[in-house]
């Protein structure tokens, strides 16, 4: 009786120990795994792929990087940006090779405001992306943005309280598995009161003839299996989802992308193809039981 009770202690201690998180190797990367997974392998190692290629203007990612002309400053926008002497800090789930962090970054030093000031998290599960997007990073913006190799599972499980002011995953929860548990995640990583800003195609026949027929078969702008219908998110979803998790709606904008221009509006008239929404997590959320 006594050794079978050791030896269930001793396994609930090693599963805690060495089982939560684990790094897979692939060709020339390496992942971070967690056993709460919302990690999709095959998602991130795609990624990984484009890494050498991530900031150069020809990228196929040269979308991601124009869409920051829209997000940046309305992102910044919903920062409490009151001087009291505290500093503001934002977590940047799935940072990539970091060209919302670096944005953000700019933006907030363009405004003057120091180190002291601002701080952002970027996490980003393959180690590559995270290479790319601290070698990119211009020296002036080093005290702002910290990058990570994480993902946002192992992120909130691995700190108690991390208490962002602004938590912001732009272009990610359509390539996670079990969107639900990842928004539950992220929602954690923000203070009380604190804002959310998610962005991602939306799930309806004209985001499948835009962004899979249009820009990955036709213009080929993005490499063709860039995104899977059944991977992607209905707005109306998320909003439950983000009901589901104590945050209140604030905002719901559609974005407009002109290939051809490679730029990005604001357009309501085109939430079924692509949306963001602004929301704000309440002050009664249940501390997530890691
Ligand atoms: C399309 S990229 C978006 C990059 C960046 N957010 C941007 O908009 O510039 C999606 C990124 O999410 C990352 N990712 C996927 N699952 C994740 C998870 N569970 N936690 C954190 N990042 C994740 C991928 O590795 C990939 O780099």
């Amino acid at each position: 009786m006594k050794i079978s009770v050791g030896l269930v202690f001793l396994q609930i201690i090693s599963s805690r120990c060495f089982s939560s998180v684990a790094t897979k190797h692939t060709e020339n990367t390496e992942i971070m795994e967690t056993s709460k997974n919302t990690l999709n392998l095959d998602e991130v190692e795609k990624f990984g792929k484009l890494s050498a290629e991530w900031w150069s203007p020809s990228s196929p990612l040269r979308s991601l990087h124009a869409m920051n002309s829209i997000r940046v400053p309305y992102i910044a926008s919903t920062l409490d940006s009151s001087r009291d002497g505290k500093k503001r800090r934002i977590l940047d789930i799935g940072c990539g090779g970091g060209f919302l962090s670096e944005g953000l970054a700019e933006h907030f030093h363009t405004l003057g405001w120091s180190d002291d000031a601002i701080e952002i998290v970027g996490l980003e599960p393959n180690s590559n992306l995270v290479q790319i997007a601290r070698a990119h990073l211009p020296k002036h913006l080093e005290g702002k943005v910290t990058y990570l190799v994480d993902t946002i599972e192992n992120y909130v499980t691995q700190n108690s309280n991390p208490n962002f002011d602004t938590v912001v995953m732009s272009e990610v929860i359509e390539h996670v598995d079990n969107p639900q548990e990842f928004l539950k995640y992220a929602i954690s990583a923000a203070k009380s009161g604190g804002s959310i800003y998610l962005s991602t195609p939306g799930k309806s026949v004209f985001s499948w003839m835009t962004l899979i027929l249009l820009m990955e078969h036709v213009l080929q702008i993005f490499p063709v299996g860039t995104h899977h219908y059944e991977k992607l998110v209905d707005l109306k979803d998320t909003l439950r989802m983000f009901r589901e998790n104590n945050c209140e709606i604030r905002e719901v904008r559609g974005c407009f992308y002109n290939p051809l221009l490679n730029v990005w509006h604001w357009n309501d008239s085109f939430k079924p193809v692509a949306y963001a929404v602004h929301a704000l997590k309440s002050n009664s959320v249940e501390k997530l039981n890691p």
